[in-house]
């Protein structure tokens, strides 16, 4: 079995609007099997020893999309936090909103706010959804906030931006980036924590992602050789 001990990963979801084209069937079913998909990838993480995952599953951007559809996701994100609190409760997945706070349905802030709760002591696996996500916004609104207290360094900043996006502990970097259905783009997720990030694209439509794709992803990490910028025959640190 593929373990992956302390590692960060980041997903990028991508595919459900296409999975349910496929299928001749309405955007909505595509999220809807989407979130089903969100459920097993949590559990396969957990038992594979990734300590934070950071799942994309609305951008700031994502308001663009028709108000159906995006009633329809707050929805499935409010169903998913209610649904699945006391689980991940019992399996020690730490629940965690992160992006701004300010927009999205008080129904959603009061489900993740509740899981958040229910979730605290969790300490197995640091589950992050990114909900009204930018990580552009994330790095401006640091910026902002930087300019008071303390002299700056990279770790300090680090911190604001866990903090603006209410990163609760705060999580370290991305160490292996993926993204589903063939599309090879970062789309404004965790530009700051993904510098040294591996990444991992795959064709395979969200939806259909199992706990095969994310083994096949933490193999490919694992054959990656990570220097950080620096010589292996210096010693690789970061
Ligand atoms: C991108 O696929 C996916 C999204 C914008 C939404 C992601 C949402 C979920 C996976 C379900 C709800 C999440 C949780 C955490 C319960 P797309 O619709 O852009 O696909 P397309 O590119 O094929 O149209």
């Amino acid at each position: 079995m593929t373990t992956a001990d302390g590692l960060h990963v980041g997903i990028i979801m991508d595919g459900n609007g296409r999975w349910a084209q496929r299928r001749g069937r309405p955007r909505l079913a595509g999220h809807r099997a989407g979130a089903d998909a969100v459920r097993r990838a949590v559990e396969a993480a957990g038992e594979l020893g990734v300590t934070t995952l950071s799942l994309y599953a609305f951008s700031c951007d994502n308001w663009k999309r028709p108000s159906l559809e995006v009633n329809a996701l707050m929805e499935l994100l409010r169903d998913y936090l209610d649904g699945e609190a006391r689980r991940c409760a019992e399996k020690g997945v730490r629940v965690n909103l992160i992006g701004r706070r300010d927009r999205i349905p008080q129904g959603v802030i009061d489900a993740a706010q509740r899981a958040e709760e229910l979730t605290r002591g969790c300490e197995r696996l640091h589950l992050r959804l990114a909900v009204d996500y930018s990580s552009r916004w994330a790095i401006e609104e640091a910026a902002r906030r930087a300019v008071t207290g303390p002299p700056l360094d990279e770790a300090r900043f680090a911190l604001l931006i866990n903090e603006v996006m209410h990163s609760s502990p705060a999580a370290p970097d991305v160490d292996l980036l993926v993204r589903t259905s063939g599309e090879r783009r970062l789309s404004d997720f965790l530009l700051w924590e993904s510098a040294y990030a591996e990444l991992h694209f795959t064709e395979v439509l969200w939806p259909d992602f199992a706990r095969e794709d994310l083994e096949r992803a933490l193999d490919d990490f694992r054959g990656r050789e990570r220097r950080f910028g620096g010589l292996l025959e210096a010693g690789v640190s970061r």
